[in-house]
């Protein structure tokens, strides 16, 4: 099983970047996290992070054929990324949707995402424990989707 966790812009800040919502955990601590528990259930975990958007839309063409599911923190490209819902669309890979802070209790800007309709799952709200949550989700859905 083989799954792809795609972060967007500004979430190489993580531990930085406004704790106070975001947490103290880095993007490094998190992805090793992350690993350490996708080697533990048998899951080979790839991360990429970009603050490109077309960066992510290659990435997401490359996963065709290679990657069974995809957990993505898209960042702020949620909230106005048509190109980003596009591309999730066009490889037909099952996706889950994590956001760290709880988009629906922020900025009415961020209550809306151009992804979740289309998401296998959406997690928000949880930190850094939503990550591990995908993943535990992602890994049973892709062994009952077999
Ligand atoms: C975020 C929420 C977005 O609104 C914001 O732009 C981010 C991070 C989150 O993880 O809570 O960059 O996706």
């Amino acid at each position: 099983m083989d799954i792809l966790l795609l972060n967007g812009p500004n979430l190489n800040m993580l531990g930085k970047r406004e704790p106070e919502t975001y947490g103290h955990q880095t993007l490094d601590d998190i992805v090793s996290d992350l690993t350490t528990l996708a080697d533990a259930t048998g899951v080979r975990l790839q991360h990429f992070q970009s603050n490109a958007e077309h960066a992510l839309i290659d990435r997401i063409h490359q996963a065709l054929g290679t990657i069974d599911a995809i957990i993505i923190n898209p960042g702020a490209f949620t909230h106005t990324s048509i190109a980003l819902r596009d591309a999730l669309l066009s490889v037909n890979i099952p996706f889950i949707e994590v956001h760290l802070s709880n988009i629906h209790a922020r900025e009415p800007f961020r209550h809306h995402s151009y992804l979740s309709d289309v998401a296998a799952g959406v997690i928000l709200g949880l930190g850094a424990t939503g990550y591990e949550l995908a993943l535990t989700a992602a890994t049973k859905l892709i062994s009952s989707n077999p």
